[in-house]
């Protein structure tokens, strides 16, 4: 017996089939079903695809049981101690840290490309002061195709390259003017002499009326969080990326999707939804109400921040989030009650047996929220950050996925449970539906 192989047998027909396994460099061997429909006429049926591994990728790796994190082989934790977001972008686009030389042009080439076209500019005096900015985010990041015609080969790999730094270049500007829109405040322009994130929290903070300076607490904690979102596999907006990708479509398009897909609550959304839960929950009375109802088959409340597809454990970025909520909170002298409330929630929630059974811990949303608050970010711009951090991540897949010789459309099938053929009813003999 072939030992790399399943062996199906269809009761149906009695007919036997072996499927090649695959086995990665690390984690679960994946089935290859390709042939499944060609030699038995059936599709595998996987709803969320919980049990699909939809890509061979040499970009992230996750062990959901023992939480672990791996950037192109590099354990998160390292990376986030000693790491910089620019630096780590860099290891996740091209497969390896950068020396001091390719560091220094990559950061060069991404300033250059930091500014926006003036036009695009006027994209944002289109929408109500009031808009959300993923709103403005999705639909700015959509149109940036507009601007770059004539570099929109994707079959050319330098027109590849350029597009997937413009878009990690563009994004902080982006991500910024979101923010000086919904404040009514004029767009603060890129610095090339200032760091990624110097630059970003310039452009959000900064006034034409008086200097700014930047503080060196609040860059590094953001490099730490743009770190631990930068990328986390085949999650629904990576996989979002890819999709669109897979049609052809150009990488502006293809991020705009994944920007969309992240805005989901139980996506990247989720982090601004914590805050809101927090507030909701406001003191540490009501959390076994909140518990109860988290538990509650018929309440659809979540506790927002907590479960996750993969991690059946702790979500390793969650942990690093908790400490660093520690020390920003007391290196920028404020103190958070919602931290606290944090805190008691995530201590309640795991000695109870509900999350306890279903292995749902906190994940990297329950506690990105508290630091952001402390940097004066407002709530509507948490998944803005998300969607900053995670271009990288974006942006690596769609270079890889688009250097597969064999990657083709995706295009997946269904099981049909609807009605039967019948045939067309003259509307004077139709019944209402009622
Ligand atoms: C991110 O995929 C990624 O990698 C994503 C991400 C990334 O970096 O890209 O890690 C970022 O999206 C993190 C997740 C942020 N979302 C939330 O915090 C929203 C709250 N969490 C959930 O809604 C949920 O846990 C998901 C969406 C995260 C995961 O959903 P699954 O894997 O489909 O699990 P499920 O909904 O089937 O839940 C399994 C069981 C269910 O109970 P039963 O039907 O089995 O009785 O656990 C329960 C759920 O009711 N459950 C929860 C819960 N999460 C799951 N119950 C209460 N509160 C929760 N938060």
């Amino acid at each position: 017996m072939p030992q790399n192989t399943l062996t199906v047998i269809d009761n149906r027909t009695g007919k036997t089939v072996e499927f090649p396994i695959h086995n990665g460099t690390l984690g679960e061997p994946a089935i290859d079903i390709a042939t499944l429909y060609s030699e038995l006429g059936c599709f595998t049926y996987d709803p969320g695809f919980v049990s699909t591994a939809s890509c061979k990728s040499e970009i992230t790796y996750i062990d959901g049981d023992a939480g672990i994190l791996l950037y192109r082989g590099y354990p998160i934790e390292q990376l986030a101690e000693k790491s910089s977001f620019l630096e780590v972008a860099y290891l996740l686009i091209y497969g390896a840290l950068p020396t001091k030389d390719e560091l220094h042009g990559f950061n060069a080439e991404i300033n250059r490309h930091s500014m926006i076209h003036e036009a695009l500019r006027n994209f944002f005096n289109g929408f109500h002061y009031d808009a959300h900015p993923m709103a403005m985010m999705v639909g700015v990041v959509g149109s940036l195709s507009a601007f770059y015609h004539s570099e929109l080969n994707i079959k050319k790999k330098e027109h590849r390259r350029i597009s997937a730094l413009r878009l990690l270049a563009k994004m902080p500007t982006i991500a910024a003017a979101c923010y000086k829109h919904s404040v009514g405040m004029p767009f603060i322009y890129p610095h090339n002499d200032l760091g990624y994130c110097e630059n970003f929290l310039n452009m959000m903070f900064s006034v034409p009326a008086q200097p700014y300076e930047v503080n060196p607490v609040t860059a590094r904690v953001l490099n730490l969080l743009f770190i631990l979102h930068a990328d986390h596999e085949q999650n629904a907006s990576t996989s979002t990326v890819r999709m669109a990708s897979s049609t052809g479509a150009n990488p502006y398009a293809c991020i705009a999707a994944g920007i969309a897909a992240l805005w989901g609550p139980s996506h990247g959304g989720a982090n601004e939804a914590v805050l809101k839960m927090l507030a909701d929950i406001g003191d540490v009375k009501r959390i076994p109400e909140y518990i109860a109802r988290a538990k509650d088959k018929n309440d659809p409340f979540r506790l927002m921040g907590f479960g996750h597809r993969v991690y059946k454990n702790f979500d390793p970025r969650a942990t690093i989030i908790r400490n660093a909520c520690h020390e920003v909170l007391q290196e920028l002298s404020c103190q958070d009650p919602l931290f606290d409330l944090a805190l008691e929630l995530e201590k309640i929630a795991l000695e109870d047996e509900y999350f306890i059974t279903k292995k749902l811990y906190p994940n990297v949303d329950f506690y990105s929220g508290i630091i952001y608050k402390a940097l004066n970010i407002p709530n509507n711009m948490f998944t803005v950050m998300f969607a900053l951090a995670r271009t990288a991540g974006w942006v690596a897949h769609w270079l890889e996925m688009k250097a597969d010789p064999l990657q083709r459309i995706a295009r997946p099938r269904q099981l049909y449970v609807g009605l039967d053929k019948r045939d067309y009813i003259p509307i004077e003999q139709r019944r209402a539906q009622g």
